[in-house]
């Protein structure tokens, strides 16, 4: 089965209306030259959500957010539901992040719920796993991992499209990354268990790659086997580093 890439750059909490000239820079090089393999989306803050969809779409950048609330609308102030990421013009939302997990105490539940809010608003949720280094050393990558992958997506990813991101904690932001084999052999047990869970449907769903992705490493990384695309942060907010990363495919 081949699987068509997808390169998702994640701003973070950085970007102001001026970072859109980065995006217009990503948009002139990806018009430039051939079509890109891969599809582009980018997720930037939600204050540049509506930004980015506008400028991106002659470009075919595709916008996405960084997470969505569990419920459709009510009483949580500073939130945003999955349904306003997609009236601002997303297709996908980031959920589960690290960062989310460790700065908002997020739960595999919780972030399940997230992940069935955002199918429920129309949008693709890219589901984030991924060990602490600690984890890792003590030989439990494999199984947390599952764990994340049994807790974190939603039984609708039977009938709906859902993307899987594999983002090893330690490897995010650090500059140091798993090597190839890990990498192949983590992804290959993701592979087994989406398969194992939803059949052939399993054997279609995009496992991203994520952590300290860069212009350097990006074509051995992306072309391990079952690593479907990447997961981007730093190396996105600048268009040259991101545009040579999707161009890696
Ligand atoms: O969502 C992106 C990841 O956390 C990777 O971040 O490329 O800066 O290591 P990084």
């Amino acid at each position: 089965t081949t699987i068509s890439p997808l390169i998702a750059g994640n701003w973070k909490m950085n970007g102001l209306t001026h970072s859109l000239g980065e995006l217009t820079e990503l948009a002139r090089l990806l018009t430039a030259g051939e079509a890109p393999r891969a599809l582009v989306v980018v997720c930037p803050p939600a204050t540049l959500l509506a930004a980015v969809a506008a400028q991106g779409a002659s470009s075919g950048i595709i916008a996405g957010g960084q997470d969505c609330h569990v419920n459709a609308s009510g009483a949580h102030t500073g939130d945003i539901a999955a349904g306003m990421l997609a009236d601002a013009g997303a297709q996908y939302v980031i959920v589960g992040h690290s960062e989310r997990r460790t700065d908002h105490a997020e739960t595999d539940d919780e972030v399940r719920a997230k992940a069935e809010a955002a199918i429920g608003a129309g949008l693709k949720p890219i589901i984030c796993v991924g060990e602490t280094e600690q984890q890792r050393d003590a030989g439990d990558a494999e199984a947390v991992v599952i764990a994340q992958i049994d807790g974190a997506i939603p039984d609708a990813a039977e009938q709906h499209e859902i993307i899987v991101a594999y983002e090893p904690i330690w490897a995010i932001g650090t500059g140091r990354t798993p090597s190839l084999e890990e990498i192949a052999q983590i992804h290959r047990v993701i592979r087994d268990r989406l398969v194992e869970r939803f059949g052939e449907r399993g054997q279609i769903i995009r496992i991203l790659y994520g952590g300290s992705l860069k212009p350097h490493n990006a074509r051995e990384i992306l072309a391990v086997e079952n690593v479907n695309g990447g997961l981007v942060g730093g190396a996105s907010l600048l268009a040259k580093d991101f545009y040579t990363i999707i161009s890696a495919v």
